[in-house]
């Protein structure tokens, strides 16, 4: 199976930085509606043309100011929990909430149920304790399962079929649970699948027969099958048809609803991440430029899964004649972002663009190091800039003490 490139190199707004850009302030993400008007349009085109129904994971992208774009061409929102949930149900009225959780509390039960519309569940155990309540509120109930079929190599932590996962039910799990409670499968409503990661259609395919191979039994008695994430739908080149294949396939041999829940999709390279260069230091070979933004607390996925994001104007660090380590100013060693080639040397004050900055980031940025967030920025197809929030001191501080001191 082909490896994908992770991410595409940088292709927005023509390859030039826009004369509004430096008037911006830095750090801040900048929310490209444009580009993700048309993330929406395709995963709308899919929905339409097949008949599967397609969720924004909000884990991946959760500002709800730009769900108005997304919400007339999706069925509803994928949350990993209460908060999430709650958040879907309030900023997409009128949509589908689906939750899933690696392990609900008894005490957000009552509240969960009032916003779920579907609920996953990821053991026996858990379906068991909450699946009879949950059916009693009309909830459709669910439970995901491993299909035990890793179709990515690499990156263990993005893969849930890897052994020894903790997500999602195997086959034995689920054997060995129907023996001491033989009516578990009278409790479920559909199948959920999550084992992909920035993937074509090939894997989905390898994945589907892994899961009629182990599944198709329980499958033929379910209403609905939801794919998961990790599907990289709007990326150029996504095998599509192979997508719309293995939805008809599954409709077909299972008589199933299809689900599909990507994050990455729904805002793929629809975001930049704006910063300055605060300095320039040479040691030894190797030319730094510090920047405003930090890796560890900005673009956290840079350092977690690894990956090197895609910078508006620069090279492979051997593709041009300067080579430049860009880092954040936190205290961590490995605030790395990436070596880069460019045309001429960095100068303090320059201003650099990130691509691909609107998933995994605005939803998962920290404060590590009293680093302040950067602020929030949409810009609409005409190019006009709005601050969605901004943050201070003040965000800093609440999260870690008492609000009177
Ligand atoms: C259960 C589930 N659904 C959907 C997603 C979204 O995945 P992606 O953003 O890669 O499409 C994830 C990501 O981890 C997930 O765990």
């Amino acid at each position: 199976m082909e490896k994908m490139d992770p991410r595409a190199p940088f292709a927005a707004i023509g390859g030039v930085i826009p004369p509004e850009f430096d008037t911006l302030p830095t750090p801040c993400y900048l929310i490209d509606e444009a580009a993700l008007a048309q993330n929406a349009a395709i995963l709308g085109g899919l929905a339409a043309r097949t008949g599967c129904r397609v969720l924004l994971a909000q884990k991946a992208f959760s500002n709800y100011d730009c769900y108005p774009i997304l919400a007339p061409h999706l069925a509803g929102t994928e949350a990993s929990g209460l908060f999430e949930a709650r958040l879907g149900a309030e900023k997409m009225p009128g949509k589908e909430v689906h939750v899933f959780c690696a392990a609900y509390r008894k005490e957000e039960m009552d509240e969960l149920l009032r916003y779920a519309d579907h609920i996953v569940f990821n053991s026996p155990n858990q379906l068991s304790a909450f699946g009879p309540m949950a059916k009693a509120t009309g909830k459709s109930v669910g439970l995901r399962i491993n299909p035990e079929c890793s179709t990515q190599e690499g990156h263990d932590i993005y893969d849930p079929c890897a052994p020894g996962s903790r997500l999602g039910t195997t086959r034995a799990q689920w054997d060995s649970a129907l023996e001491k409670n033989p009516s578990l499968p009278d409790l479920l409503d559909g199948l959920h699948f999550h084992t992909l990661c920035e993937q074509d259609a090939d894997a989905l395919e390898v994945t589907l027969d892994a899961v009629a191979e182990k599944f198709g039994d329980l499958l033929r008695r379910m209403k609905w099958l939801n794919f998961g994430g990790g599907h990289h739908i709007t990326r150029p080149g996504y095998d599509i048809k192979r997508l719309e294949r293995c939805i008809a396939r599954a409709q077909q041999d299972f008589g199933v609803t299809v689900y599909l829940e990507p994050g990455e999709a729904c805002a793929l390279n629809a975001g930049f991440l704006l910063t300055r260069v605060l300095d320039v230091v040479q040691n030894g070979d190797t030319t730094i430029a510090i920047l405003d933004a930090s890796a560890a607390c900005h673009m956290p996925d840079v350092i977690e899964m690894p990956y090197k994001p895609p910078l508006l104007g620069a090279a492979e660090p051997d593709d041009a004649p300067y080579r430049v380590r860009l880092g954040g100013p936190t205290c961590l060693s490995g605030d790395v972002i990436g070596d880069y080639g460019f045309d001429a040397p960095l100068a303090i004050g320059d201003l650099l663009v990130f691509g691909d900055m609107a998933i995994y980031t605005t939803c998962k940025n920290n404060t590590f190091n009293g680093m302040p967030l950067p602020s929030i920025l949409t810009r609409s197809p005409n190019g006009d800039c709005r601050t969605i929030c901004s943050f201070g001191y003040e965000d800093f501080r609440y999260r870690l003490g008492s609000s009177d001191q």
